[in-house]
């Protein structure tokens, strides 16, 4: 009697429980002021060396089509490169280390911060890792003010978006795509733009969801279960499969020794290998043996046993149940939140006459 007053008094002051909930994306991340004109510039100038001081990086140098809108590496090589994906290598003589996390795929990005049952806010939507940028727009103007990835030591990092600018006047194809002026406000709205049309709103478990039950199979279906009851809903929950929020699941970044990282989206892992964000688990499997140790971790932090040399762990990984059976249905379920319908295409030339 005692003890279930106990355990009922705990239950009513601990954290509010997550929403576990995990839904079909909107089909459409569309904003009113996204035309087919400003579309079409934000693809231009999303493949375009130029926006690089370098010249020789664009956006899609690491987030690539061919590669799922990423890079298939475990971390990114910018400027003084070449290639695409894991065979892209540093060109001799240059001393340009790779960046410290993996790239994650801006396949549905613009969903980023979608929760079920609230509104979404685009402006808000948090990016990155670690969530220190909010938006689409804010988060475009980063990587071309970042030494490693497009600004090299060609210019000053507060120089680095005028430059960008000054680079784009001189091009007088961009002076008439743009129409007016161009400005950094224009640049990150029609590449905003563009990546708002990168979604992949037709996984199987979307149609499924959205009423076709042939969609997945008795196996997917099966391991959808699996997920919620193994507590992987805790966190990846919502239309994107992340409550968007920093967690603590074990992993430090060596270079700034954070320990909470974002839940990322679990849409489209198909393409998108290697994972974490350090880019260390290069499969699925490695990922579910992961999770395997990371509860036993989290069970001896309940225990009491001495944890002082492990990491920090979140608590809500105690509430975890995955059994070894549950690992192939769980992976089938994943498989079904990958889609291969998405927009593959590269244009043919950019403005800039470099290489896109
Ligand atoms: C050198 C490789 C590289 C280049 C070039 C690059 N990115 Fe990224 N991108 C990354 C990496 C790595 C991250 C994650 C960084 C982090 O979390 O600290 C990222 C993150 C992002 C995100 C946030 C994704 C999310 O879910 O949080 C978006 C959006 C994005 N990049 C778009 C762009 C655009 C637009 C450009 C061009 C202006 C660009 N990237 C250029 C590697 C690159
Ligand atoms: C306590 C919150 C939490 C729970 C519970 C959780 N995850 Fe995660 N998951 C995360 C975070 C945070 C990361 C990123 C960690 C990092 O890279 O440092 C992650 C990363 C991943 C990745 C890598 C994705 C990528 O693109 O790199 C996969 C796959 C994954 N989780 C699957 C699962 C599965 C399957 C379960 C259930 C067995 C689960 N997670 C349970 C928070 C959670």
């Amino acid at each position: 009697m005692f003890t279930t007053l106990v355990v009922i008094l705990a239950a009513a002051t601990a954290e509010p429980q997550p929403n576990t909930q995990i839904e079909a994306l909107p089909l459409s991340a569309a904003l009113p002021g996204d035309t087919p004109a400003k579309i079409a510039l934000g693809r231009l100038l999303f493949f375009d060396p130029i926006l690089s001081a370098t010249r020789d990086v664009a956006c899609a140098t690491c987030h690539h089509p061919q590669h799922g809108w990423a890079d298939a590496r475990p971390t990114p090589l910018g400027v003084h490169a070449s290639g695409i994906g894991p065979t892209r290598k540093l060109v001799q003589g240059a001393a340009f280390l790779p960046l410290t996390r993996n790239t994650p795929s801006i396949l549905n990005v613009a969903f980023n911060g979608i929760e079920s049952g609230k509104p979404f806010d685009p402006a808000k939507s948090p990016m990155f890792w670690d969530n220190r940028v909010h938006s689409l727009e804010a988060q475009a103007l980063a990587p071309i003010r970042q030494r490693e990835e497009m600004r090299g030591d060609v210019c000053r990092e507060t120089d680095a978006i005028s430059a960008m600018i000054e680079r784009l006047k001189k091009i007088p194809e961009y002076v008439k795509l743009f129409g007016t002026e161009i400005t950094a406000d224009k640049v990150t709205q029609a590449i905003a733009a563009y990546e708002r049309t990168l979604i992949t709103p037709d996984a199987p478990f979307d149609r499924f969801m959205r009423g076709d039950k042939t969609a997945m199979t008795a196996e997917q279906q099966q391991g959808m279960a699996a997920f919620q009851k193994a507590g992987c809903a805790l966190c990846h929950n919502g239309p994107m499969l992340s409550d968007f929020k920093l967690h603590a699941i074990g992993l430090t970044d060596s270079a700034t020794n954070r320990t909470e990282f974002r839940t990322p989206s679990l849409r489209n892992l198909k393409h998108t290998a290697p994972y974490m964000h350090h880019g260390g688990n290069l499969t699925l499997d490695e990922v579910l043996l992961f999770y395997d140790r990371l509860m036993d971790q989290a069970a001896e932090t309940l225990e009491g046993a001495d944890t002082s040399t492990l990491p920090p762990l979140d608590p809500l990984l105690r509430q975890m149940n995955m059994l070894p059976e549950d690992h192939a249905p769980i992976k089938a379920f994943l498989d079904a939140l990958s889609s291969d319908h998405y927009d593959k295409s590269v244009p043919d030339r950019v403005p800039s006459g470099l290489k896109p």
